[in-house]
């Protein structure tokens, strides 16, 4: 029991020091992004402060870490007028722009009579592509956040900046051990934005949850910040990183940009570690060309890079036009957005029937590259976008991505325009499309009738990763297609030179190197056959499990789906897949025209662990009624079984078929185990074996 006002103070003590000791940990885990601490201890301290406050109410202070999340939301958000106006910036688009930002800074000083010797300093830092933040401290605690709006008034966003981790709720002057005084006012400018690995978590939560995914992370840092409730921003990804301040009352600032930035930092923001100091405008340029190499690798989306006369007498002396300083500028990176018409959808046919829409669109120029396609996934993404052919689209590329449409601009939308319909037959073969349960992609049902199908397949089989046939590039695979020359995958070992020599852009060399490249590739193994077979699902690794489990084709080709499933990496969809795949005739004609033109292998010695017969030793004798002895040894040998010739110590089971002799009988003298045939057929059906 607490009764005294010593002992209140004690629990008062106890509390600030857990606050200190959990606004240094957040800090150095949301704004340094170097935690120092596993997540668990922090846990522990916060829910022992969590549980002093709860004992102590009257102790709670607003700047406490368990305050961060308001309880009650908001009707609306009220007007704030910022105590400096938030400036934008000029943009240059290339190196002449850039040059000449800095030509222009050179005349103004030099018409001011102010001299600079050398060139001018610049401070560089990305531009983060997120939403504009004043925060206002007073007396070092966090009193406001507002939005930029039209710069000199914006909306109040106090309740949600306080629920972001990297906004300290009270600035603090030990957060790194030196760096000034905190001023009696100051208002810190920033970016709030949301990491890229945050972004796609939200959007990977909102598909499952069949809500609207956000377009990018600007958006969705929008829309997160512009939540009434501040509980739905608080569990969104956001971070906010300071790039300068506005009004500061009561104190002083360093001289520098560079330096005013390392004091936010020492007090506990967060500020962007690739921030550079560089002299002249050269280097300025060097500077970009470096960051826009590592635009794609950053946690984060950037627009551009922003450079700032660092001196802050100079910025003063240079001071603005209009709402743009001009000591600053940004320059831009091309746009990963841009927006252009969808003038049709095409449907291409992939390897496994998979009927992919392609946007064909109005060539644009976007991050760095014109770009006339772009993917539109599946059914459900063109129903989602509800895109139609007329319409206008946002087109984004970030770094090596795809490109892909964002969103459609509705109000663009000519009239009468139609909502695109998935075709109900393949548009190659005409053989009927399928939508299975469950699935998002619509299938051509033609399989090896389908020349797309053939043409994917056979691109597959000569793959790297496959039969590895040199010289067999696409365009080739098209043409001999084309001219029927192939049809399936056999037909490749049927190829003559002078079919080959005909080709466009084949010469005799060429063509001669082709057929020998095939020729080697007779010569394989078993992993590499049956990945180049291109069964659904069956990637490189489990094309290798096939081959330990089952050492050769013929076992494999007769397996069924419950001996698969026992297997490594195989599940009742990827079983379901290799059983549908065999089953097929045209595929065992093709297995055996392959095997007849001379594909080798040598045989894998089986692996059987897992496999429901592993290590038990069987020996058949006497006549079988319902199947030959030699199935009757496959079908064990499949279950992972090793049938041996003769009876010994070290068999398990006797398999004994009608008139048995002399096996049974040592069997029996040695104690073995003896099966009839009908316990057989039953080990073998449990085993998931039909007959
Ligand atoms: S400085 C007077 N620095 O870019 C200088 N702005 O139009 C004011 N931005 O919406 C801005 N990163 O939010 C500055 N490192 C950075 C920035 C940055 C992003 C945004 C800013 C504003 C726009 C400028």
């Amino acid at each position: 029991m607490v009764n005294s006002s010593g002992d209140i103070q004690k629990v008062d003590q106890t509390i600030c020091q857990l606050r200190d000791q959990i606004n240094t940990y957040n800090y150095q885990y949301y704004a340094l992004d170097n935690p120092t601490i596993p997540d668990a201890e922090y846990d522990r301290l916060f829910r022992q402060l969590q549980a002093l406050e709860n004992d102590f109410r009257e102790l709670i202070t607003i700047d406490s870490p368990t305050q961060r999340v308001g309880s009650q939301p908001l009707d609306s958000f009220s007007q704030v007028t910022h105590k400096m106006p938030m400036l934008s910036l000029d943009n240059a688009f290339n190196n002449e722009e850039l040059n000449d930002f800095n030509r222009r800074i050179l005349d103004r000083l030099a018409s001011l009579d102010i001299r600079v010797n050398d060139d001018i300093e610049y401070a560089c830092e990305p531009k983060l592509d997120g939403i504009a933040v004043s925060l206002l401290y007073q007396d070092g605690l966090l009193v406001q956040g507002a939005t930029r709006g039209d710069g000199t008034t914006g909306e109040d966003i106090t309740q949600n900046v306080r629920t972001i981790r990297s906004i300290p709720l009270k600035l603090n002057e030990s957060a790194i051990g030196e760096g000034n005084k905190i001023p009696e006012i100051i208002e810190v400018r920033g970016e709030i934005y949301m990491p890229k690995a945050g972004f796609e978590q939200l959007n990977a939560k909102a598909i499952e949850n069949g809500e609207k995914t956000f377009a990018n992370p600007r958006n969705a840092a929008a829309g997160s910040l512009r939540q009434l409730d501040a509980k739905i921003t608080a569990q969104r990804p956001l971070e906010m990183c300071a790039y300068s301040v506005g009004l500061v009352e009561g104190g002083s600032m360093p001289t520098h940009h560079t330096g005013v930035l390392k004091t936010l930092s020492s007090w506990g923001l967060r500020i962007n570690t690739e921030m550079a100091q560089v002299k002249g405008i050269q280097a300025c340029s060097e500077y970009f060309t470096r960051l826009e190499k590592k635009r794609a690798d950053l946690a984060y989306d950037i627009d551009g890079i922003v450079f700032k006369v660092n001196d802050l007498l100079l910025q003063k002396q240079l001071g603005f036009v209009s709402r743009a300083p001009r000591w600053a500028i940004a320059k831009k990176f091309p746009a990963q957005e841009e927006m252009t018409q969808l003038l049709d959808v095409e449907f291409q046919v992939g390897r496994t029937g998979a009927i992919t829409p392609v946007a064909r669109l109005q060539p644009v120029f976007v991050g760095g590259v014109t770009v006339s396609n772009a993917t539109l996934h599946n059914k459900d993404e063109i129903e989602r976008l509800d895109v139609r052919v007329g319409d206008t689209v946002i087109i984004r590329r970030a770094g090596d991505v795809i490109p892909q449409i964002v969103s459609v601009v509705t109000e663009r939308r000519p009239e009468n325009v139609e909502p695109i319909v998935f075709p109900a037959t393949c548009p190659v073969c005409d053989s009927p499309t399928e939508h299975i349960e469950g699935e998002a992609v619509i299938r051509c049902t033609g399989g090896l009738v389908c020349p797309a199908q053939v043409k994917e397949a056979i691109k597959h089989y000569v793959s790297r990763k496959a039969l590895d046939v040199d010289g067999l590039g696409d365009k080739l695979v098209e043409q001999l297609v084309g001219f029927r020359y192939i049809r399936t995958v056999a037909d490749l070992y049927d190829l003559q030179l002078e079919q080959l020599v005909a080709m466009e852009r084949m010469g005799e060399k060429s063509a001669k190197n082709l057929l020998a490249a095939l020729d080697k590739s007779k010569q394989t193994t078993l992993p590499r056959f049956i990945y180049a077979l291109g069964i659904r699902e069956v990637g490189e690794a489990t094309a290798r499990n096939l081959a330990q489990t089952f050492g050769d084709i013929a076992p494999l080709m007769s397996a069924n789906k419950d001996t698969l499933e026992k297997i490594n990496d195989v599940g009742p969809v990827v079983a379901h897949f290799i059983v549908e795949f065999f089953a097929q005739e045209h595929n065992q004609v093709m297995i055996a025209a392959l095997k007849d033109k001379g594909i080798t292998w040598p045989i894998v010695e089986i692996n059987t662990n897992g496999l429901p017969l592993a290590e038990l030793t069987y020996v058949l004798t006497g006549t079988l009624s319902q199947l030959t002895r030699d199935q009757a040894k496959e079908h064990l040998q499949r279950l992972g079984a090793n049938v041996t010739g003769s009876v010994s110590k070290k068999t398990h089971f006797v398999v004994a078929g009608a008139s048995a002799g002399s096996k049974l009988k040592k069997a029996e003298d040695l104690g073995i185990d003896i099966l009839d045939e009908d316990g057989l057929i039953d080990l073998l059906r449990v085993n998931g074996v039909e007959i």
